[in-house]
Order: C-alpha cells, then structure tokens, then sequence
C-alpha cells in the first residue's frame, strides 16, 4: 500500500494547493485528517466523505497549540502514515514596511508549525515508516521583491526538509519539499497594495487581474499552475520509496526564466 492509500494528515486542507491534496488522496482510496482554521469549511469537508475525513481546526499562529493538535489528528483514525504540511501564509511588503508583527506570523505558520507537525508524526511512524511533504516554494531560491520574509521561511524550511531527512532516514521516515511556482489560488488573488495605498472594489479585481497576468508571464510555459497539478507532485513525492531530503521543483520552467 501507498502512503496516500493510506492516512495522511493535511494541513492547510480547506483551500488551494491543500485542499487538492485531500481530493487527489480520496480519489486513491486514502483517509485524510484536515488541518485548518476555518471550522465551516472544515466541516463541508467531512461531510464530504464522512468515513474518510476527520478534521481538525487550529490556527498555526497559536504555535502553542501545535503538539496538541497533531495528536488529536495522529489520533483521528488510530494512525497516519503521513503528513503534508501545506498551510502557508504570505505578505507583500517591500523593505521599510515589513513590520515585527508580519515576520512573526510567517515565521510561526510557514516554519514553526509544520516543524512541530512534522515532530509529532515522525516520533509517531518512527520505526513503522512513513512520508512527510513540506511545501516550500520556488522563492525561497529565487528571491522576488516584496516577498523577503516569506521567501526566508520557505528557504529555512529546505533546510528543515534537509535535516528532518537525515536524522529520521533509520527511523523509516522520509521528509521531502515541493517547491512550487505561481500556483493560481487565494494566497496570489489577494490585492497587492503599496503602503497607504487604497482602492475601490473594482480597483482591487481589476489590480488582482492584473497582478495574476503579471507573474503568469513570469513562468516559460505562459501561465500560472493549477492546485491539482502542484496535488499531484505532492502525492507522487509522499509515495516514492527511495527518495528523502529532496527539493522537488514544479514550476511552469520559472527556475530556468
Ligand atoms: N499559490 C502559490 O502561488 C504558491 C506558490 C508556492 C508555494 N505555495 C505554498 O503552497 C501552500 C498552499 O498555498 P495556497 O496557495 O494553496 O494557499 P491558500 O489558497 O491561501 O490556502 C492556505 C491554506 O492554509 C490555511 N491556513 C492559513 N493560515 C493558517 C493558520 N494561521 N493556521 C492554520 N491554517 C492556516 C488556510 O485555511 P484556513 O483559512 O481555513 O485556516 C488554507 O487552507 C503554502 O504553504 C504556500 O506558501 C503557494
């Protein structure tokens, strides 16, 4: 049996590049245990597939709550045989506007959590096996401006990926990072503005369009990736037997622009 024929919790599960990682993992037959703050979505979720989904609600900005969340999800259906740690946030600041608050929340959604996850479900397949996916980004190796503080907790979780790798490698565990490029969901449909800078809701679709069209042009093969298609690496990188410490790009060839 594959790890995404098995049980996999997902974090960031209600949305985007997550929530195409629940469906492509029901459609193998798998159970998922969703991670997510919205508790409404969360539940359309379960209800979606009773037997198959449970759920978990929790916000990663609480880091606190962290241990205590991944238990309740290893413990959802008894045991998991993975994890994709999915939920991300970014903010558009450029240098002279980031503020302490911003660094904070990056840093505690898009580093601290998925390294306290992915403690929690390594301790737990220790010596069973098991897959863990991080999904990184493709700015945390090709930098762009406004994204600094995102692109430095995306590279520190390579780095994460790098070492869970190798201390868990004689537990069984592999730890592996997809690192996407433009992928065509909420996190790059929200408005970029300049500081003080305000719009009326039509200025804000318009700059949405606008912003979308721009970084699709950035990516060789002309257009920005779908959830399913970043799903699908995720799940091919969750299943390979031979491979931890990875970064693995799918990028519509922005690496090589
Ligand atoms: N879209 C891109 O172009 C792109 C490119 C490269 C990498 N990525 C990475 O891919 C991953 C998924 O991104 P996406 O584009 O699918 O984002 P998205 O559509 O904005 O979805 C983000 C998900 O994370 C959850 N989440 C956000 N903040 C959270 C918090 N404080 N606590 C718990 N859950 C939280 C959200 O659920 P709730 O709102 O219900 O909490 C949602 O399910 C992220 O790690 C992102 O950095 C995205």
């Amino acid at each position: 049996m594959t790890v995404s024929e098995g049980t996999v919790i997902v974090t960031g599960a209600t949305r985007g590049i997550g929530r195409a990682t629940v469906e492509a993992i029901l459609s193998r037959g798998g159970k998922v245990v969703a991670i997510a703050r919205n508790q409404e979505a969360l539940g359309a979720l379960e209800a979606s597939a009773a037997d198959r989904v449970r759920t978990v609600s929790v916000d990663f900005e609480d880091v606190a709550r962290v241990p205590e969340a991944a238990k309740r999800a290893i413990d959802a259906f008894g045991s998991v045989d993975g994890l994709v740690n999915c939920a991300g946030i970014a903010s558009y600041e450029p240098v002279g506007a980031i503020t302490l608050e911003s660094i904070e929340a990056q840093v505690r959604v898009n580093l601290v959590a998925p390294l306290l996850m992915s403690q929690a479900v390594a301790e737990h397949l220790r010596g069973r096996g098991g897959s863990i996916v991080n999904v990184s980004s493709t700015l945390s190796e090709r930098v762009a401006r406004t994204t600094v503080v995102y692109a430095a907790t995306k590279a520190a979780l390579n780095t994460l990926t790098k070492g869970l790798a190798l201390e868990l490698a004689s537990a069984g565990v592999r730890v592996n990072a997809v690192l996407p490029g433009g992928v065509d969901t909420d996190m790059l449909r929200t408005p970029r503005l300049r500081p003080g800078e305000s719009l009326t809701a039509a200025q804000l679709d318009e700059r949405v369009e606008t912003q979308l069209a721009a970084l699709a042009a950035l990516h060789p093969l002309g257009r920005l990736g779908k959830p399913e298609e970043i799903a699908a690496v995720i799940i091919n990188v969750l299943d390979q037997t031979w491979q931890t410490g990875s970064l693995v790009t799918i990028d519509g060839g922005l690496s090589v622009a």
